[in-house]
């Protein structure tokens, strides 16, 4: 069968990482989170007192982190080790969401986070989630999906999301992060996060988790089918 790469980009909390996670479940395909790989970068800097404005500084710290994934079979998921070091629940909390924009604007950790992920997804049959996957990292990807949803309902789903994890973090708190984020996502200089020209948009503000996936599925089923044919012909 025919592999593809599925790119899907979009704004934070709208839906990405799960949609994307179970996209690449039903197809067998490899599932990486690149917003994990530049948390990580971030959470190194916190932890290391980098200084983002610091060039040198940034340029040592990057030659020191390596950054994996491994699956947890227990949670059926891929978990993003920093240094051999499981980070994943670090990486999701506040503090590196405050400063992870920023330190992904920088154009040295955007041009080694982006080697990365090419090395990652050499081998096709991949669903790759991020902000610049369809524009820059994989321009070539069969399918390119955008997605976007209602800034409140974000807000509202990031809320849950902590929640789940146990962090009770207000509403306001999480709307000024979120639309402080967009706005350097959208205007860093360094391939900023937009459509590309030939992604499918999908709103996720009223469809179910399944209905989302089932659009990918579909769409990336076609394409598969499309390949094949063209390739017997
Ligand atoms: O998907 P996320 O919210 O975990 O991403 C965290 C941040 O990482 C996001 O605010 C912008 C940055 N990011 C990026 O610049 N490029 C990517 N491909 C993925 C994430």
């Amino acid at each position: 069968m025919k592999k593809i790469v599925i790119a899907i980009d979009g704004y934070s909390a709208c839906g990405k990482s799960s949609t994307a996670k179970q996209v690449a479940a039903q197809l067998n395909y490899a599932y990486i989170d690149t917003g994990a790989m530049y948390r990580a970068v971030t959470y190194y800097f916190l932890q290391h007192f980098i200084n983002p404005t610091n060039p040198r500084g940034v340029e040592d710290a990057l030659k020191k982190i390596g950054i994996e994934f491994h699956y947890n079979a227990k949670t059926g998921a891929n978990e993003t080790y920093l240094n051999g070091l499981n980070v994943e629940k670090e990486i999701r909390g506040m503090a590196v969401s405050e400063r992870v924009s920023e330190v992904s604007a920088l154009p040295r950790v955007r041009h080694c986070m982006v080697e990365l992920q090419r090395k990652m997804g050499k081998k096709k049959g991949l669903v790759m989630d991020g902000r610049d996957i369809g524009t820059t990292v994989f321009p070539d990807a069969e399918l390119k999906i955008f997605m976007t949803a209602d800034f409140d309902e974000r807000a509202a789903r990031r809320q849950r999301e902590l929640l789940d994890k146990n962090q009770l973090v207000a509403l306001e708190a999480i709307r000024d992060n979120l639309a402080k984020r967009d706005r350097i996502d959208t205007t860093r200089a360094e391939s900023p996060l937009r459509k590309a020209e030939d992604a499918y948009v999908i709103d996720t503000t009223h469809t179910t988790m399944d209905e989302q996936v089932n659009m990918i599925l579909h769409m990336a089923r076609e394409i598969i089918n499309q390949e094949e044919f063209q390739n017997k012909g």
